[in-house]
Order: structure tokens, then sequence, then C-alpha cells
């Protein structure tokens, strides 16, 4: 509504004050022209009384009147607050000199009318008053609409603001998140990439150490003095291997060997060395659904990983408590992010022990990290475990609450296939005690030279070869060879290149393939049989008598796969 269009046809409210009704008629008679309201009174009272119940204009008084004078009743009008601007116009027709005009003015009068006045004069001056009083109630309206839509304006800035304000921060908070997590990926991937490569080597140095120390074992007289000694440095060496394993398997670069397994029948078979482990403190209940479909997974690594959980949940029981391991089917959708749609078993590993913190928590899971103290835990057996997930195309979630326990889910795909009935690890292959000229293919001299003496300990004749292309140019020279051992990951030629070479022109030439970590995407696999480093004597034993086994029972030509090797 637009008030300058409205405010003008408002009537305004005008007082006349007279204590002689003839004299308020003649008022009413004049004025009733202008088409304003004309309010009457008899008295100053009833003059106030009036004031107060209306909205007046203007006043029009008479100086003389009995009991309260005209300026008495302006004087009484004017200390009121809400009259201070109300317009007072004298009439009078006895006190009309200069001091009564004086006064009156002084009282606040806009003007002081001697009696007798023409009608148009009053009806002027009323006029010019009414309009004025309009125009300032208009103005006045005007006003405060402005300070309104200023107000509202203001109001709704302040709004807009207050939104934009959220809005950047949401963002920067968004973005900041994302930051962090990109940073986390970034330093997970770094630390993965350090730790893989420092543990390469480390692998491969521990196989030189591991190999000598027992071929040394072997040749070295009965003395129970040496064999303490060299059994002290190869359990070291073994110690070494394992941290190695771990810090491999955070790195996802582990050498894992999948089998199909019934999850539960391996944690059966690990439940008394579990009992063992965790002392009579702590109970142990195990929990299976009925129809648990089999996992694809590396069973050895899964076991390391349960005992990994186990032993957190030991620690963090120290007076003894619950640990519970369950398996159950369930669909990715209520597993944690990234998994890929499908089927999952999920295994559960509670502990009724301390707990952890929030910081704890969002750190447990980094390599290194442990709250044990030097020298007390490694900080890798949560990076193991969470890597192993990972690497199975499976992932691990934490739930912990201080002072109640830790729930630690392990989700790994559902096999289409089943378990085997007593999966049979290489370890266990018998050799076959037969002699064989081996080709050793190394780039590392001192892995090549230890693969060597361990092999010439068992009996064969080594040859060596420094690089794929080398390996190749000894078999074209007619050297007669039985069997290529070759290390996968070689400058120039890798393991898996040779491999192919090797099977163009000699396609009965069995060939082994020996990696260090998962530098072999499952994709990529030649179905070549594989030994993982750091080997022992005995597994390069039981791999060669199971090449040589699978290949009399007719496989076929030289490529030999994992399964025909297990079922060796
Ligand atoms: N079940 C658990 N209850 C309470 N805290 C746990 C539990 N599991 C892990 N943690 C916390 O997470 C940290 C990291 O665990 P992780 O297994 O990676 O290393 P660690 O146990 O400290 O060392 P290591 O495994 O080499 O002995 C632990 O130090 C501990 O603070
Ligand atoms: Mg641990």
């Amino acid at each position: 509504m637009d008030p300058s269009t409205h405010v003008p046809q408002e009537k305004v409210n005008i007082l006349l004050v007279d204590d002689q009704p003839a004299k308020l008629l003649t008022y009413e008679v004049i004025l009733g022209e202008l088409g304003e309201n004309l309010v009457k009174a008899n008295s100053a009272n009833e003059a106030l009384e009036q004031l107060l119940r209306h909205e007046i204009a203007i006043v029009l008084i008479d100086v003389c009147m009995p009991d309260l004078d005209g300026f008495e009743l302006a004087a009484m009008i004017r200390e009121h607050p809400r009259f201070r601007r109300t317009a007072i116009i004298f009439v009078s027709a006895i006190l009309m000199s200069d001091l009564d005009r004086l006064r009156g003015y002084e009282l606040g009068a806009v003007d002081y009318l001697p009696v007798p006045f023409a009608p148009e004069l009053l009806r002027a001056k009323v006029r010019v008053f009414a309009d004025l009083y309009r125009k300032t109630r208009q103005l006045e309206m005007l006003n405060s609409e402005l300070e309104r839509r200023v107000e509202n304006r203001t109001a709704e800035l302040a709004q807009t603001n207050a939104e934009l304000e959220q809005r950047v921060e949401d963002r920067t908070r968004e973005r900041e998140s994302a930051l962090a997590q990109v940073h986390e990926m970034q330093k997970m991937e770094s630390l993965g990439q350090l730790t893989g490569g420092v543990a390469h080597d480390f692998n491969n140095l521990l196989m030189v150490i591991l190999g000598n120390l027992q071929l040394l074992r072997k040749r070295l007289p009965d003395e129970p003095r040496f064999t303490r000694l060299i059994d002290g440095a190869m359990q070291g060496a073994e110690r070494g291997a394992t941290l190695t394993k771990r810090m491999l398997a955070f790195a996802r670069r582990q050498e894992l060997k999948p089998e199909t397994i019934d999850v539960m029948r391996l944690v059966v078979g690990i439940e008394e060395l579990l009992r063992r482990t965790l002392g009579p403190t702590i109970q142990i209940s195990l929990d299976s659904y009925h129809d648990l479909p089999s996992i694809r997974v590396d069973p050895n690594q899964l076991e390391l990983a349960i005992l990994n959980l186990a032993l957190n949940a030991r620690d963090a029981m120290p007076l003894g408590g619950r640990l519970g391991i369950a398996a159950e089917r369930k669909s990715a959708r209520n597993g944690p992010g990234g998994l890929a749609p499908g089927d999952y078993v999920c295994m559960t590993v509670t502990d009724s022990g301390t707990g952890m913190d929030e910081a704890t928590l969002r750190r447990a899971t980094e390599p290194f990290f442990t709250t044990k103290g030097a020298g007390k835990g490694t900080g890798l057996g949560l990076s193991m475990v969470d890597g192993l997930a990972a690497q199975s195309d499976g992932a691990m979630r934490i739930s912990s609450r201080v002072g109640v326990g830790t729930t630690i889910e392990l989700w790994l795909p559902v096999s289409e296939r089943t378990a085997a009935e007593t999966p049979v690890s290489a370890a266990s292959v018998p050799g076959s005690g037969r002699c064989y000229r081996i080709l050793v293919v190394d780039d590392d001299l001192l892995i090549g030279a230890a693969t060597a003496a361990m092999l010439e300990d068992l009996g064969h004749t080594v040859v060596e070869a420094t690089s794929g292309a080398r390996a190749l140019d000894i078999l074209r020279l007619g050297t007669k060879v039985d069997l290529v051992i070759t290390d996968q990951a070689m400058p120039n030629m890798t393991g898996t290149e040779l491999a192919w070479l090797i099977r163009q022109d000699w396609p009965h030439l069995p060939i082994v393939l020996a990696t260090g970590y998962g530098d072999l995407p499952n994709s990529e696999d030649p179905g070549l049989p594989r030994l993982s480093k750091p080997y022992r004597q005995e597994e390069l034993a039981a791999t060669i008598a199971a090449v040589f086994d699978a290949n009399r029972a007719g496989s076929d030509g030289n490529v030999i796969s994992l399964e025909a090797m297990r079922r060796a």
C-alpha cells in the first residue's frame, strides 16, 4: 500500500474549545466547509479529555474561559509529550494586547486571532495547519515505511549474508576434509611405497642370510656352540622376515597365495593356538552361521591376521575378558565404503577390552602407529590386516568404545567355488630326490649365489645368469637345462617376459617364478609355479619336486598351474 495516495484523504481532527456554545457553533459553521472532523469542548477540562481520546491536529482555544483559561490549558497541553507538536490557535475578543499575544506565542501557539475576524481568515489558517499536520503525518508514515523496508532489507541481507557465510564455511570444511583425505591417502600411498620398497630389499637380503645360514648349519661340525649361534642368527633373520612380510602386507604388495576356504574351519584350526596365546583369563567363543559360503583368500595370511587381531585383543584385556570370533554372510551394501557390490563373508573379532579413543581409532591402521611403547609393538598388526583385506578385494572396519571394547570386521568376497577339503600346502610336498641341471636367473648376485648354493646342496647342478638376456644366451648355446628358476623383478626383462620367450623355443622346459612381492597382478599371472621370497631350502626342494611330479602326471607342456601343484 502506498501511503502517499492514502493519507491525503484522511480527515484530521480539529478541537474547538470555548465555554460559550454559540461561539462553538459559529466556529463549527465556519470550519465545516473544510470537511475535517470537528470535536467540541465547553471547558479546558473537557478539552483535555478530548485530547486524550482523539488524535487532534489543531486546537482552537478561546483565551477567556472560567476556571482554567486558554493560556493555562495551552501550558498543560504543551507539557504532555504527545501534544508537543499539536497546533494551538488562540482566539480572543478581550486580551488583544501585544503582551497577550506574546504570552500566547510563548505558550506555543501557532497563531493568535483577535475577534472579530473574517471567517475566510480562520478557515485559511486552519486549512494551512490541517494540511501541514497531514503532510507531517504522511512524512512520518513514509519514514516509518522506509524504516520498515530498510529493516526488512537489512534483515534479508543479514540472512543472505549468514547463509553465504554458512555456505562458505561448509565449503571450506568440505574442502578441508577432502584435502585431509587426499593428504591421508597420499601419506598412506607414500608410506606404502616406502615400506614396500624397504621391505622388498630387506626380503632379498634376509633370503641370502637365511639361505647361507641354513647351508652353514649343515656343513659345520655338529658342535652345540656353533649350532646355537647359527640357530640364534636364523631366528633373528626369520623374525626379520616376518616383519618384512607385515610391511609388504601393509603396502599391499605381499605375495598372496589365495585359496578357496571355509573361514570358520580355518578359525577352528587355529583355536588351540589362540587359546594358548591368549591364556586362561581370556574366554574365547566362536560363532558361525549356517551355510557360510567359501571365500578366496590366502589362508596363511588370514591366520596371521586373526592372530594379530587376537594379540591386540589380549593386549587390550590385561585382566582378562572375552574374545568372540564370528562369521556371517552379508551384502556389500551394509559394508564399509569402497566395496564392490556383491556378497561377502563378514568376519568379526570382538573383545571386551579397553577400547580406543577417537585419536587412536583414527590412526590405528597407520603403519608403525602403536600405543604400546618402544620395543613392545611395531604398529604393523592392523596395517597388515587392513592391507590383506584390501589386497583380497575386501575391507577392514573398526568400531571401538573406550571401556566397552573393540570389534574388527573383516569383509572378504564370497567365492563361487567351494572350499577344498584339505588344502595341501607346498611345504608338505615331498621331494623327488632326483638331481637336475637348473638355470638360476637373478639380477641380484647375492640372491643368485644363495639359491645356487641351496640347490647344489640338494645335489643339483646350477648354471647362473644375471639377466633374462644372459639366460636366453645360455639356452641358445645349447646348454642342457632341466629347469629354469627366474626372479620376477629384473631390469630390462622381467621373469614373466623371459618365461614367454623361453616358451617360444623350448616349450617343454619347466620354469619357476621367484617373486619377492606382489608385483605380479593376478590378471597377469602366467600360470607358472611360484616361489615366494625369502624361501628356504625345503620350499625350494618341494617346488622342484612338484614341478617334475606334475610334469610326469602329464600336465600340458611346462605350464603348471598352482592348482596342479597343490593337487600334486
Ligand atoms: N583390540 C584393540 N583394543 C584396543 N586398542 C587396540 C586394539 N587393536 C589395536 N589397538 C590400538 O591400535 C594400535 C595399533 O595396533 P597394531 O596392531 O597396528 O599395532 P600394535 O599392536 O601396537 O603393535 P604390534 O601389532 O606390532 O604388536 C595399538 O597400539 C592400540 O593402541
Ligand atoms: Mg597389534
